[in-house]
């Protein structure tokens, strides 16, 4: 992303950079308008390096038009995207998954779901209709190319409240840090930024009045700086000393209540808090508002795209048990309905979307160095756990709509819902951890919710009335939340891009965007590029 907000080389000097569009506009029509402003970083995201060429159905020899086959290895969103995508271009795809749904870890819980995990432990959510979290992936940022595919599929978006005013800060003291006289205590996020804001500005107005900066500052530059200080910090006189920012004591109303200022802490006790330490998650291009979600669970979307590859095209309860390149294709072998009833598809041609730490355990002829490769990612310890509440007090009591609360306690965060907004019951997800994969479900719950209760008070206990927790180490099919690579990723990385035989890799884990619907999408699209490109160059 560096530099790609910079004034385009060649842009007119002095001239300024709307009213440069508007000349190009007028001189050249929308089409050059729109390049001029991707130019000038004006557009809304980044084009990807390697951007996405769709195969053509022309493009195949006549004799390999709707008779090139490609098996997909998982129904994640992946593997339904790289059948869409071949079929859009007239190849036959037939998708093996191992579970009964479509979606891989993109996973909304609601009642009546079930999941046995690798301990053998089964969960069935008892949440009441309507009430739901998405336990995989919840939040979508606005450049992802996964909205594109809401778009094109019908699939409706809401917002994901990634970031709110009310949200709380809770730092508690440790054995080895004291956070000082705001510990322990819910802090908002209004208040943190307020008095950060202030008291930083406070220091840098005072360190320009002081001419610390005078080496670094013309003196227009340092009277500029000073008036920034003061809208960002609401100084008075140069100092921090309040703000109606971060709230009131009583509020403003009616008449002659004008309102009264809640007091600021004193500023040692706000550097202390190391609050302002979080406050960067928000300005992370993933993470920044506006962040959204589908209507009604994340899965809509696997659903929405499974329906567009059609059911005929999947076969669901499909566990692979082995995969060989042939000299011609490949041949899959696959449990299917009862067990220990196995069945082989034969292919041109297949993309495998398992993740590395399940596939690698598959028996297959992959060369040596492809298993070496598959068996470097690790998964990542993480998972969630949603609280069903029988009132929204959050929203009720301390108006909290959407949202995260940041703990230094092992919850991590606490997400208030960003759907069913002043309804009667809501699905808070209680940690985003992996500090909780090996206790009991009783046990997650009771320790989520005593950390909670320091938060929120006992409502937080009081009005819970039914829990699901989910732990991905443990979760057969995924075995991690996402994959972690060695820094750097190394050979193992770069020889997983490559198809082994007629066997081609795809994966979230084999993209930029790690643990993103989005990595997963835009590999499953390179697998495309790759597998179709090369069939037209063999066939040329
Ligand atoms: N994409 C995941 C998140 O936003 C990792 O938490």
């Amino acid at each position: 992303m560096g530099g790609r907000v910079e004034i385009a080389p060649g842009t007119p000097q002095g001239l300024s950079r709307r009213r440069f569009l508007t000349r190009v506009g007028m001189a050249g029509g929308a089409a050059t308008l729109y390049g001029s402003m991707a130019a000038l970083g004006l557009t809304a995201g980044p084009a990807a390096a390697d951007e996405f060429r769709p195969p053509r159905q022309n493009e195949l020899p006549t004799n390999a038009r709707g008779r090139t086959s490609v098996v997909i290895l998982g129904a994640g969103i992946a593997g339904l995207t790289a059948a869409y995508e071949l079929q859009k271009a007239g190849y036959d795809c037939h998708i093996l998954e191992t579970r009964d749904r479509p979606g891989g870890r993109i996973r909304t819980i609601r009642g009546g779901d079930t999941l046995t995990d690798t301990d053998g432990v089964t969960q069935t959510a008892e949440f009441d209709d309507g009430q739901y979290f998405n336990a995989g992936p919840a939040r979508i940022p606005n450049h992802h190319v996964t909205l594109d595919y809401c778009r094109e599929l019908g699939v409706s978006i809401e917002a994901l409240v990634n970031a709110n005013a009310e949200s709380l800060y809770y730092h508690e003291n440790t054995g080895s840090t004291d956070y000082g006289p705001l510990a322990n205590t819910p802090i908002t996020h209004r208040q943190a930024k307020a008095d950060y804001y202030g008291y930083v500005s406070e220091l840098l107005a005072t360190a320009v009045d002081q001419g610390a900066l005078d080496d670094v500052l013309s003196t227009d530059d340092a009277e500029r700086l000073i008036s920034f200080a003061n809208s960002f910090g609401d100084l008075r006189g140069g100092k921090y000393v309040g703000s109606g920012r971060r709230g009131y004591t009583e509020a403003p109303g009616a008449g002659h209540t004008s309102g009264v200022f809640d007091e600021p802490p004193p500023m040692s006790a706000v550097l202390h808090s190391q609050m302002g330490n979080r406050f960067s998650f928000e300005f992370g291009f993933n993470q920044a508002m506006m962040m959204w979600q589908p209507v009604g669970g994340m899965d809509r979307i696997p659903f929405a795209m499974a329906d567009a590859v059609g059911k005929k095209n999947i076969t669901y309860n499909a566990t692979v048990t082995e995969i060989r390149n042939t000299s011609s294709g490949v041949v899959v072998a696959y449990t299917s309905g009862r067990p220990g009833r196995t069945r082989t598809i034969q292919a041109d041609h297949c993309i495998a979307t398992i993740p590395p730490m399940v596939l690698r355990d598959i028996s297959s002829n992959l060369s040596n160095e492809t298993k070496t490769a598959l068996a470097v990612p690790t998964g990542a310890n993480t998972g969630k756990i949603g609280l069903q509440y029988k009132r929204r007090f959050w929203e009720e009591d301390e108006k909290i709509f959407g949202g995260i609360t940041a703990t230094n306690m092992d919850v991590a965060g606490i997400w208030y819902p960003s759907s069913g907004f002043l309804g009667q019951k809501g699905v808070i997800v209680g940690y985003y951890s992996g500090a909780y994969t090996d206790l009991s479900i009783a046990e997650r719950e009771e320790r989520a919710v005593a950390q909670g209760v320091k938060i929120h008070g006992d409502a937080y206990r009081d009005e819970l009335e039914t829990s699901f927790s989910i732990a991905w180490t443990k979760v057969p099919e995924a075995l991690g939340g996402w994959a972690n690579w060695p820094n750097p990723r190394g050979d193992a990385y770069e020889h997983l891009l490559k198809p082994d035989g007629h066997i081609y890799f795809a994966g979230d884990h084999l993209s930029h965007n790690i643990g993103w619907q989005a990595g997963a999408i835009d590999s499953a699209r390179m697998a495309v590029m790759n597998l179709h490109e090369r069939l037209v160059a063999t066939a040329a």
